[in-house]
């Protein structure tokens, strides 16, 4: 099978305001990719692009406004809230710190998922666990008893990893797993899952802002920009993009920024209304290779072997 997971123009709007001013956010606008068996697909992107919202709709957390979402061919639309739902596809976020309780130990989050998921016998609990840990680089004894604060935030987002694994998912969604984690650790824990995906054939959804580890790690790679995927294909589109605002991207990580403009930036929601109502290119106020075309009519996605664009200049 060449298709685990197939996402097929998803969208998601929220609206907000009252009946006076209705705000519409586009967060995701008609995506489509496809994850295939023992592959990392990494999304990359600005912050407010629509990369969580997407893998919250995956994960069933949202609900879609329109669109499909393909689990090994079936619509799991109904699925996703179930249990079988999670033992396939598992996810690990940003903030390890907010994934386990402060007061609770973090022992007692795997027994709970062993037990929960009728995963091994009370005996042989212990022994699964700790095979667990052992494949992130932990060890039952090495949490044995500890609060999450009791941990580095390396060894909690290892940690919780490994919770991730113990229902042997075939997917595992990573939503900027080491923007937390101190810069040192950053690329062992990166590294962890691109081995986790060679050594166990596990499918992951590298979520990511950072397109030096996205290029490292990565098969292929879908670039996001206010919620629609403008570039998708192999990871060396990295090396060589061609939408104006990938290059733009990758210009920006080898250029130093003033220390405010680091700073995650929001699009603020009048910009996304404006963007909403706009016809044209949604990059065209910032793509200094606009043509006039581009302020008239949305480009469409145009394929070339395995890499897409979505860009007039390649029509
Ligand atoms: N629950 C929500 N209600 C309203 N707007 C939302 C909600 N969740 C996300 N958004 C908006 O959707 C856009 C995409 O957000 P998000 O998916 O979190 O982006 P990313 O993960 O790429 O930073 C942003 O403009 C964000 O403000
Ligand atoms: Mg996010």
């Amino acid at each position: 099978m060449s298709v685990l997971l197939e996402v097929d123009r998803l969208t998601k709007v929220y609206s907000l305001g009252n009946f006076l001013s209705r705000l519409k956010i586009v967060a995701v606008d008609n995506v489509s990719f496809s994850v295939k068996p023992a592959e990392v697909f990494t999304l990359a992107g600005e912050s407010g692009c629509g990369k969580t919202t997407t893998a919250r709709l995956i994960l069933g957390f949202e609900y879609p406004t329109s669109g499909v979402i393909r689990y090994r061919g079936k619509e799991v639309e109904g699925l996703q809230g179930k249990k079988w739902w999670f033992k396939e596809v598992q996810a690990v976020f940003q903030n390890p710190f907010e994934t386990f309780n402060p007061l609770k130990k973090v022992e007692s989050y795997f027994f709970a998922t062993v037990y929960n998921y009728d995963l091994a016998d009370s005996k042989r609990a212990e022994r699964f666990i700790d095979e667990k840990l052992q494949a992130v680089g932990l060890s039952l004894q090495e949490i044995w008893g500890k609060r999450p604060g009791e941990l580095s935030g390396g060894q909690l987002q290892r940690a919780s990893i490994a919770r991730a694994l113990l229902t042997n998912p075939s997917l595992l969604i990573a939503d900027e797993p080491v923007s937390m984690v101190d810069a040192s650790l950053r690329m062992s824990i990166v590294n962890l899952l691109r081995k986790l995906c060679d050594t166990f054939g596990l499918s992951v959804i590298y979520i990511t802002h950072d397109l030096a580890t996205a290029y490292y790690i990565s098969n292929r790679v879908a670039i996001m920009f206010r919620g629609t995927v403008v570039e998708m294909g192999p990871a060396e589109i990295l090396v060589h993009p061609k939408h104006p605002y990938t290059k733009l991207l990758l210009q920006s990580i080898l250029m130093p920024k003033p220390k405010e403009e680091k700073e995650e930036k929001r699009v603020s929601v009048f910009e996304e209304e404006e963007e909403y109502l706009q016809k044209g290119c949604k990059f065209v106020l910032r793509c200094p290779e606009a043509m006039e075309v581009c302020e008239r009519e949305a480009p469409c996605d145009l394929f070339e072997g395995e890499t897409m664009v979505k860009c007039h200049l390649y029509r």
